[in-house]
């Protein structure tokens, strides 16, 4: 065992991962960018009050897994780790005044999340999320843009069967009645209820349906179902991001136990399954709409609607599913000697050609060239670049790998020939 490990539910990403991650990463960003969502980055600590306020004090997030950090002193500010980006967006939202732009503002962000969770297979206390915010739409039309941006996503980085879960949650005109059902149908099974659930069920009743406790599962098949209880309004705006789906060509399933598990959303709730492994109890990705976040973190009241996807459970999924990571690229060429104690030459020769903007690595070992060249060909590399006697005359061998052919090539014009090789190579 080594002295020291990452710490519990956070992981190395080696390479290969990092890699994975990478493609996760640029593929959302640049698929966002293409609906018209701009880049945005947040710090990853917040004063605590922006978490409790905007996600709430009665959920799992706050209550059990946020990061806290301690204060430095007794008048310091409270701060913890961000568990999500939504709330942090939306502070940054009203703090830079952005209800002075065109609304919808729409913004992305795709980077690393803490909670202090019990780590699992899929379930990390730090996790990456690519997400959306579309700020200003009361929607319904941008509810469906959304989900099917998400549903998009899954298919261009090569994740199959995956399933759209959709519900409303109802708003503050419907909801209210809706939990005084829920509170009195679980108060006639309070023997079933478990100790955290008893505890929530006056501060927050809505909350159990999202419990992952077996006994609770049960019970909730049974519970009142808010898709029954929403007031006209919910009920038009559900019916008209259905009808868009639908127009869409998204495939979506109604499933009125959705009700997530932070407390800022209203309406639009959907979360993102791989068929086949619901028994987990591990979204894909999921978000909703947030009418209420705005206001609630001091701006003037303004809809919302975002999602955030989790990437370590995408790379879980793309790996169980077999689907090949893209090879590694070698270098386009190696530099090597046929005097092995000449590093400054081999050195000099990769330094100029890594201005020029070419990806080459020079042979620094002290080995003989046959060596040399040997590794040159496990790298991977397309060419060796063969620094000899002729170098005093300015020319030097380039020998392509895959081809087996070797020339002479000036060194002036080394630069160049590679460059076209690496042309032609990625465009043939
Ligand atoms: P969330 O459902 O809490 O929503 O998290 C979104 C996704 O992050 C989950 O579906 C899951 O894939 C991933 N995730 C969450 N916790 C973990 C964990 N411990 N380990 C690995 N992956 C995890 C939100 O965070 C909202 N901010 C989404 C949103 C954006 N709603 C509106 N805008």
């Amino acid at each position: 065992m080594p002295a020291f490990r990452a710490p519990r539910g956070t992981r190395d990403l080696l390479p290969e991962d990092r890699a994975v991650f990478d493609r996760l990463a640029s593929t959302g960003t640049a698929l966002a960018v293409r609906y018209g969502y701009r880049p945005i980055e947040t710090p990853m600590f917040e004063q605590s009050a922006v978490f409790e306020r905007g996600i709430g004090s009665v959920t799992d997030v706050v209550e059990k897994e946020l990061f806290r950090i301690a204060p430095r002193s007794e008048e310091a500010e409270a701060w913890a780790l961000r568990p999500e980006p939504t709330a942090g967006i939306v502070r940054a939202y009203v703090q830079h005044g952005m209800q002075t732009w065109p609304q919808p503002v729409k913004l992305t962000f795709t980077g690393p999340m803490f909670r202090y969770d019990r780590p699992q297979a899929g379930r990390y206390r730090q996790f990456w999320q690519f997400d959306v915010e579309a700020i200003g739409d009361p929607g319904p039309a941008v509810d469906a843009e959304i989900i099917e941006l998400g549903l998009r996503f899954y298919g261009e980085v090569g994740v199959r069967d995956v399933q759209v879960l959709v519900n409303s949650i109802g708003d503050p005109a419907c909801r209210p009645a809706y939990i005084d059902a829920l509170r009195d149908f679980y108060r006639g099974h309070l023997d079933v209820l478990p100790p955290t659930e008893r505890d929530r069920l006056e501060r927050n009743a809505l909350r159990l349906l999202d419990s992952k406790d077996p006994a609770m599962v049960e019970l909730n098949a049974s519970a009142p179902r808010i898709t029954d209880r929403l007031c006209e309004a919910c009920a038009a705006h559900f019916a008209s991001v259905q009808v868009h789906l639908t127009a869409l060509g998204v495939p979506f399933r109604i499933e009125p136990g959705l009700v997530r598990g932070l407390d800022y959303y209203t309406r639009t709730a959907f979360e993102f399954y791989v068929a086949g492994r619901e028994g987990q109890q591990q979204a894909l990705g999921g978000g909703g709409r947030y009418d209420g976040l705005v206001e609630l973190l001091g701006g003037k009241p303004t809809p919302g609607i975002g999602f955030g996807l989790g990437l370590d459970r995408v790379a879980l999924v793309l790996a169980e599913q077999g689907t090949e990571p893209p090879a590694a690229e070698g270098p386009l060429a190696v530099i090597v000697g046929a005097d092995p104690e000449d590093t400054v030459t081999r050195l000099k020769v990769a330094t100029d050609l890594r201005a020029a903007r070419l990806r080459v690595r020079a042979d620094l070992g002290r080995r003989k060239l046959g060596r040399q060249l040997e590794a040159a060909g496990r790298d991977g590399a397309h060419f060796a670049v063969i620094l000899g006697d002729e170098l005093a005359q300015g020319q030097v061998q380039v020998r392509d790998l895959l081809a087996g052919t070797q020339r002479t090539v000036g060194i002036d014009d080394l630069a160049r020939e590679l460059a076209r090789a690496e042309a032609s190579h990625h465009h043939g």
